[in-house]
């Protein structure tokens, strides 16, 4: 089962989710994943992302494994991309599904929609897993500035979300989450992509506060 994976039953697992629109334009976020019963998945999209529009028409996906902070970045906000988008050299052809795998990844799990609803703000989409491959991946250590990077990240998307519904003092918290994850980032892994991760974060936040 998803176990393999690194699933844990009930727990929320981050991944890159990537997938195509009706002409197969790819796209791809990073997206909390679940799985109650290690076979089938459930993704939650808010209703009005790109992610949850494909999910409906194509409806299929693949959830892309990777503890990149970069992938994390450029996936989460496309503004940092040039021209706005993502390069398309991003994106490989998936084994079973139509919906595109990112090249990087570490590991794929191709899904298809089963169904979907909708509660509140999000879609809630349930799937079932039609291929799954991972790399045999070394041990590795670990640095507290990746996972520093990757929580700063989600919270600049929780900024945007914030500035956008007129929250400024949610925003500022969460800028005041995101500068104490860039001090951290700075005293154990200084002048890595963890650092230029963050830097790009608050430079887009001054941006987005005009
Ligand atoms: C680690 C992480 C987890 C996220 N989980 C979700 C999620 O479960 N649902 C969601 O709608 N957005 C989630 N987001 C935010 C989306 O990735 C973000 O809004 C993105 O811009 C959506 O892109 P899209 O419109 O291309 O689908 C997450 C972001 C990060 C960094």
């Amino acid at each position: 089962g998803l176990a393999k994976y690194g699933f844990i039953p009930g727990a929320v697992m981050e991944a890159v989710v990537s997938t195509c629109d009706e002409d197969g334009r790819p796209n791809a976020a990073p997206m909390g994943v679940t799985s109650g019963d290690l076979r089938t998945l459930i993704i939650r999209p808010y209703l009005n992302t790109t992610t949850y529009r494909n999910l409906k028409v194509s409806r299929c996906a693949v959830v892309n494994i990777t503890l990149d902070p970069w992938l994390f970045y450029i996936t989460a906000l496309k503004e940092v991309n040039p021209e706005g988008v993502l390069p398309l050299k991003l994106f490989d052809k998936a084994e079973k599904v139509k919906a595109p795998r990112l090249k990087d990844a570490q590991g794929f799990i191709e899904v298809n929609v089963i169904d979907i609803k909708e509660v509140g703000k999000r879609g809630i989409v349930k799937c079932e897993v039609v291929y799954a491959k991972a790399k045999r991946m070394p041990a590795r250590l670990y640095c507290r500035g990746a996972y520093a990077a990757i929580e700063a990240v989600i919270h600049a998307t929780r900024v945007k979300e914030a500035l956008a519904a007129g929250n400024v003092e949610e925003a500022m918290r969460l800028e005041g989450l995101i500068k104490y994850y860039r001090d951290l980032v700075r005293r154990v892994s200084r002048g890595t992509t963890y650092e230029a991760v963050i830097e790009g974060l608050l430079n887009l936040i001054k941006r987005w506060r005009g």
